[in-house]
């Protein structure tokens, strides 16, 4: 028989992203509403070591899901790997009363719910990452809002670029995974949209091809590169060596991971907050929530992470042939 839910905490753990707010705003209405007291824990799993643990009411999210960043704090918490350290959280949250755990993060923070799921505490996991990088679900927390910060920034770049004929190179977030070039490289209109996923490290193309526009009348080239492949600067030089055009780079950095959430993100990650902590007062434990093919979905810790994503191919075909 499920054990019974009396108690729920909530983390955010690994990188914030906008919309994370959302996430806990409803994971606390939604167990207050459905009889569960809920306690908000600081910093991630850090927090939870440090005993950094707060009785949360519907009051303390108000005027919360606006807002960028995360109200509990955030952390990376390197010791969360090791079991003794694991044992360690699952007893402070028995300490705390706490039977179940929200856990907002990417792939590394499932691991450590995964792991206290085994300690004994109820867990799931809701997808928070501006990467889109996590293979069960096609939406996670910040990826709308990051692609759009991007995005006017870009636009921002072009205007500057154009008008002084000048090439430039405009760094994106996304750790190893380069959906965030893709959307942003697409909805820019960028003229080179380079992938850690599909790169193949052949500039001279890179070089053709900005002669060849050049030669063609366009004034501007805007080459959006992944923070997977990196080494914008280095690569502005090369380019301005080899075509004679003034090249810029610009790393677009943390500003895409700041700012109020979209509405899609606010959406979202209102409902996912709310069907984990559903889950949770089922009595499911070591659950990742996610969104697949229109329809709010749960997977198991260990399947979600066996799970392999990939950039889609027809995607890539379009965003190379528009390109041109
Ligand atoms: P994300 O959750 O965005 O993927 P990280 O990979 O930095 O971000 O992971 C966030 C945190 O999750 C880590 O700092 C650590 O506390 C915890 N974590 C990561 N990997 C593991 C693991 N293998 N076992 C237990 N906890 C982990
Ligand atoms: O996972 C989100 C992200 O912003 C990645 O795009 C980036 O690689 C990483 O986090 C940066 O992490 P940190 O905040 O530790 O510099």
């Amino acid at each position: 028989m499920a054990k019974e839910i009396k108690t729920i905490g909530v983390l955010t753990s690994g990188g914030d992203a906008p919309g994370m707010n959302a996430a806990i705003r409803a994971v606390v209405r939604k167990a207050i509403g459905n009889g569960v007291k809920v306690k908000g824990i600081k910093k991630g799993y850090q927090g939870l070591l440090n005993e950094e643990i707060v009785d949360m009411e519907k009051k303390d999210v108000s005027d919360t899901i606006q807002k960028g960043g995360t109200i509990l704090g955030t952390a990376r918490c390197p010791e969360f790997k090791f079991e003794e350290v694991q044992q360690k959280a699952a007893e402070i949250c028995r300490a705390h009363e706490i039977d179940g755990l929200v856990v907002i993060g990417g792939d590394g923070s499932y691991r450590g719910a995964q792991a206290l799921a085994r300690q004994g505490i109820n867990t799931v996991g809701i997808p928070g990452t501006i990467d889109l990088d996590i293979a069960c679900t096609d939406y996670t927390i910040g990826f709308d809002t990051a692609i759009n910060t991007a995005m006017q920034a870009i636009d921002k770049v072009r205007d500057t670029s154009s008008s002084h004929e000048r090439c430039s190179i405009i760094e994106v977030m996304g750790r190893n995974a380069g959906y965030i070039a893709l959307w942003c490289g697409v909805a820019n209109g960028a003229e080179d949209i380079l992938l850690p996923e599909k790169y193949d490290f052949n500039e001279q193309s890179i070089i053709n091809n900005i002669i060849k526009n050049r030669k063609f009348g366009k004034t501007h080239h805007i080459i959006v590169n992944a923070e997977g492949i990196g080494h914008s600067t280095s690569m502005a030089r090369r380019i301005e060596a080899a075509t004679g055009i003034e090249t810029r780079a610009t790393i677009l950095g943390y500003m895409q991971r700041g700012g109020s959430p979209t509405c899609k993100d606010r959406f979202y990650a209102s409902i996912m907050g709310a069907y984990a902590t559903d889950i949770l007062c089922a009595g499911k434990s070591n659950r990742v929530v996610g969104y697949r093919n229109a329809e709010f979905v749960d997977f198991d810790i260990e399947e979600a992470l066996q799970m392999k994503k990939e950039i889609p191919e027809y995607q890539f075909q379009v965003s190379k042939l528009l390109s041109q």
